[in-house]
């Protein structure tokens, strides 16, 4: 028997600092949905390491789960809020975002969103955000945009100007207007404004969905899981439900337990690769819950106990979050984010 675990998603917690420290400052670092499956805690204090001085969430238990680790930096708290979620928020001690009179009111400090375009949060009654921000408990104005990871799109700019047009309008040089996410922040400093707010950027990950290398940006993630069944299948032989691959020539096969059941999605049936030994390996069959199956080839030194890495370097091989996203038609974001909790977080330096 090995001692590896199923499936550990390693999180490089110096690879995040360093992210931090070269993104533009002041930072916020978003670290909702667990830290887009970082883990929150040690990812947000590796980014307050690396120089964020605010850290965004989308929920209110998400500070509260700050808070409750002993992190003391402001946190704002950036998505919609029941009354119950806002008492959560408040006694946090959390900024939140207000776009309706109701929060503005209740919260002792809070930040005014402006829906310049992104059609989801935020108030679109210009009126109703001056007054708002005229408010002595408003310390911030804000807004989000929708298309900033589309290079070369006009939307993007048109949504920068009509933010900045607001913040020149409520004229209060001591509100911090913050904007640019990881991909406003990489591709146009005139949305820096105040403060950025990003997220995928600490961890390593492209928002543009390409390469993060360029923007000197490291990855932070890799997953991790083991040859836990090596078998020989003869020609015609099958491994997995329904049966959805077939050995053309006789072939070694690896059992490999790590599943939808971790986040590890079934859209990877027959469409991925994993490493091992430092040689890529195609998943073959479906993925189940549980295991996937890898062919290993006819001939094969791989071993039972073998690491596997899913997501990340082994020898010259690189599995990057990206790769996976595209076999997925899905981004990045979803990758990492996606993976449950199952998969014990390892931080480490
Ligand atoms: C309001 C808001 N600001 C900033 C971010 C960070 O975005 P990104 O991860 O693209 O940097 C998010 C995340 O989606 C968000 O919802």
């Amino acid at each position: 028997m090995s001692s590896a675990e199923r499936a550990v998603a390693r999180i490089d917690l110096a690879a995040i600092e360093r992210n931090c420290a070269r993104l533009p400052k002041p930072l916020c670092a978003v670290v909702k949905a667990n830290a887009y499956g970082h883990g929150a805690v040690a990812a947000a204090e590796a980014a307050l390491a690396g120089g964020a001085t605010w850290l965004g969430v989308a929920a209110a238990g998400e500070a509260a789960e700050l808070r409750a680790a002993g992190i003391g930096a402001p946190v704002l708290v950036m998505g919609a809020l029941t009354r119950d979620e806002l008492r959560t928020a408040l006694e946090a001690d959390a900024d939140v975002v207000a776009w309706t009179e109701e929060v503005a009111e209740a919260a002792p400090r809070m930040h005014v969103k402006l829906d310049t375009g992104m059609g989801r949060l935020g108030t679109r009654d210009r009126e109703l955000a001056l007054r708002l921000a005229a408010r002595p408990n408003a310390v911030g104005v804000m807004t989000h945009f929708a298309t900033a990871d589309e290079l070369g799109d006009d939307y993007f700019p048109a949504q920068l100007g009509a933010f900045r047009e607001f913040v020149a309008e409520v004229g209060r040089e001591e509100l911090v207007a913050h904007a640019a996410n990881s991909a406003a922040t990489l591709r146009e400093p005139e949305s820096h404004l105040d403060m950025v707010r990003c997220g995928v950027a600490i961890y390593g990950l492209d928002p543009f969905q390409q390469d993060p290398d360029p923007h000197g940006l490291e990855p932070a993630l890799s997953l991790h899981s083991w040859v836990a069944s090596i078998r020989r299948l003869e020609a015609g032989e099958s491994a997995g439900y329904g049966r959805v691959w077939r050995a053309r020539e006789p072939t070694w096969l690896a059992t490999v337990p790590v599943g939808y059941g971790d986040g590890w999605r079934r859209d990877l049936t027959n469409n991925a690769d994993v490493l091992i030994r430092g040689r890529r390996h195609p998943l073959v069959g479906a993925v189940s819950m549980d295991n996937v199956t890898v062919a290993l080839g006819a001939d094969t030194e791989v071993e039972l106990g073998d690491e596997v890495v899913l997501i990340g370097r082994q020898g010259d091989e690189l599995i990057r979050a990206e790769e996976i996203a595209k076999r997925l038609g899905t981004i990045n974001y979803d990758v990492t984010a996606g993976l449950l909790p199952r998969v014990r977080r390892e931080p480490f330096r």
